[in-house]
């Protein structure tokens, strides 16, 4: 097989924004430059890793993500001034999301006004602009957290994680095919009692692509099944479940994963539609 070396060049950029740490492999040790002394380096405070409750001044916001890796120390603590960098090199090595895919998502953040410029980059100045981005970045219908029109703020909302959890077949995962379940009913419960929600394209587009990550951040790679306790750990108590044996993956997915995975929930939720009878006017 002939493959050109554009192709080539392309695929090894790829792989080198999708996972940098893997970039090191193709370095070899006589070219690579001379380790910085350690002494400049900036180190991570002693309990970095460490998973604490944000504290009173710590500011939390609507994503689980993010949440949790701040809850980790592995994004700061105290919810405010997150690079961007940081965002996509942590999503990539604590929360197993290739880069490419967290260039993608920074991106469209960024775009929606989400970032602004600091003497020390762009930054996400704090998790209040998630919250305060109603239906720009943010949205209803999340498994999560009540819809803003309900009285929904950044808070978890523990009744809405336990009936998720609650749509396992098996007791012991979510299948893919039980997630598209619990969001058709998320989706219902929207448009049957939120007098103010929009579901446009851009809200549909985000609840699909928000189950692929949940896939893709604690699934089987195979199956896409995700553990229960794995789940709850990390939406009820915005903690990894590292004490429960989740690993992040090695080589996570990025954005091709994502887009199959997004797409086959979208695919899954006409089919309950045309099951149930259900005709909410959802843009797909
Ligand atoms: C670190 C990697 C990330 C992961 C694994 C992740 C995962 C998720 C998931 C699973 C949800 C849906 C939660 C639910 O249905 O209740 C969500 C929601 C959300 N995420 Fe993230 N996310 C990540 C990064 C980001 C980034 C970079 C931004 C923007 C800067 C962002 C902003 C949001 C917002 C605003 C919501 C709330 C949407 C809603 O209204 O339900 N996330 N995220």
């Amino acid at each position: 097989m002939r493959v050109s070396f554009n192709a080539s060049l392309f695929l090894f950029a790829s792989c080198a924004l999708a996972h940098p740490a893997y970039l090191a492999g193709f370095v070899s040790e006589r070219d690579a430059p001379e380790a910085p002394a350690l002494d400049i380096l900036a180190r991570e405070p002693d309990d970095y890793g460490v998973f604490k409750q944000p504290g009173p001044n710590d500011i939390r916001g609507p994503c689980p993500g993010l949440n949790t890796l701040s809850n980790h120390g592995y994004l700061n603590r105290d919810g405010r001034n997150i690079g961007i960098g940081s965002i996509i090199s942590k999503m990539d090595e604590f929360l197993g999301i290739g880069s490419d895919f967290g260039l993608v998502q920074v991106v469209g953040a960024g775009f929606r006004g989400a970032f602004k410029t600091t003497s020390s980059g762009l930054v996400l100045e704090s998790y209040d602009v998630l919250t305060e981005s109603h239906n720009n970045i943010e949205h209803d219908a999340s498994f999560t957290r009540t819809d803003l029109g309900l009285g929904g703020s950044a808070a978890v909302n523990a009744t809405l994680v336990e009936q998720m959890l609650s749509f396992s077949t098996d007791k012991v995962n979510l299948s893919p095919q039980d997630i598209a379940q619990a969001r058709h009913v998320r989706i219902a419960d929207t448009f049957n009692n939120n007098p103010t929600f929009t579901m446009e394209q851009k809200q549909t587009d985000a609840l699909w692509r928000e189950a692929a990550l949940i896939r893709l951040v604690v699934g089987d790679k195979d199956t896409g099944n995700v553990r229960l306790d794995w789940l709850r750990s990390w939406f009820m108590d915005e903690k990894l479940p590292f004490h429960l044996g989740w690993q992040p993956h090695k080589l996570g997915g990025g954005v091709v994963d994502n887009i199959r995975h997004t797409n086959e929930f979208r695919d899954m939720e006409k089919e309950i539609n045309a099951q149930t009878g259900d005709n909410f006017p959802i843009t797909f």
